[in-house]
């Protein structure tokens, strides 16, 4: 896929229907050939919409105005590459917890947690964090923005309780400290503009990691999962899980992680775009929905459900 269509696809695919201003600008970098000329000179994984335009704002560039943006991005063309190739999208979104929720709560507990891929380490809490499903009892104590609603279908398991966690700790290649004012802000660019709710709950969710703050690993996960897993109590069930991660990795990455995950003693939940894992996407019984942009959530492989890239929905897959 060209730069163009990437651009495109992001409108037509990604923000439609939840940021307006990143729909019309991504739609207009994608018809601006010098725009298109200027991103191609980056490094092919530097070129992501997300990342763009996260840096734009992140130096306080306009994103409201396509014609104010194409000149901005011009003159200040090299201090926005600078920041393009210094940091990544590293998005962490705790509403993802929502869609991890039933099957965590479902396993033998207590729980010992471990996030590949944990960015901040926001998802790591999924016992911090309260849930709505539909209009159903809320569960957890979670309040205000970080009580998580999510729109189900078909038999979604909808726990009664949170899940017990007695330890837990993430693996990122760049693990990031909210404690650090900057670091927080790259997280607040990374969330689309006029998505309120998800930038209070990030808020919300940093807010208590600065007071607790998580045991991050710094390290790429084929490296250090063995070893981290291995440090999880003996009485608690150890979880690997991840979310939005498998597109950082190539395929003889994400194959080597597979194996290492088919032979680790370790329960597996995978929250993934549904064709980033073809072992899971394979034992699908039925053709996802066409149309929709959706993660496939899968426990040891067997994929149990489809969920919306933020949490926002669960369709549980079912007979
Ligand atoms: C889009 S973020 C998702 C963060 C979190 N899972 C969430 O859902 O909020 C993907 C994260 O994976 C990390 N990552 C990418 N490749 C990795 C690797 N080989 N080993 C460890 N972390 C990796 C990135 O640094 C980034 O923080």
């Amino acid at each position: 896929m060209d730069t163009a269509e990437r651009y495109r696809a992001f409108a037509r695919e990604e923000v439609a229907g939840h940021s307006p201003v990143y729909e019309k600008l991504a739609a207009d970098i994608a018809a601006d050939p010098g725009l298109i000329a200027l991103i191609d000179g980056l490094p092919p994984v530097k070129r992501q919409p997300n990342l763009l335009l996260a840096a734009a704002r992140f130096l306080g560039g306009p994103v409201e105005d396509s014609g104010a943006f194409r000149d901005w991005a011009a003159a200040h063309w090299t201090g926005l590459a600078g920041t393009i190739l210094a940091r990544s999208t590293q998005t962490n979104e705790i509403g993802r917890c929502a869609s991890l929720l039933p099957l965590l709560a479902a396993l033998p507990q207590p729980l010992a947690l471990i996030e590949v891929g944990a960015s901040a380490g926001l998802c790591l809490y999924p016992d911090r964090y309260g849930y709505r499903y539909d209009d159903r009892p809320p569960i957890g104590a979670g309040a205000g923005p970080l009580v998580l609603t999510c729109r189900t279908n078909g038999e979604v398991p909808v726990p009664e309780r949170l899940p017990r966690v007695v330890w837990r700790a993430g693996i990122d290649l760049n693990p990031l400290d909210v404690r650090e004012e900057a670091t927080l802000r790259w997280l607040e660019c990374l969330v689309w503009p006029g998505q309120d709710d998800r930038l209070a709950r990030l808020r919300g969710a940093a807010l208590a990691a600065v007071a607790d703050p998580p045991h991050l690993v710094r390290g790429d996960m084929n490296d250090v999962i063995r070893e981290v897993v291995a440090q999880a109590p003996p009485d608690a069930t150890p979880v690997v899980y991840h979310s939005a991660v498998m597109p950082y990795l190539d395929e003889e990455a994400r194959d080597r992680f597979v194996a290492t995950m088919r032979d680790l003693p370790a329960r597996w939940i995978s929250n993934e775009g549904s064709p980033r894992l073809p072992s899971v996407r394979a034992r699908l019984t039925r053709p996802l929905p066409e149309g929709r942009l959706a993660f496939l959530l899968a426990l040891d492989e067997e994929p149990v459900a489809t969920a919306g890239p933020h949490g926002e929905w669960l369709d549980w897959l079912g007979g």
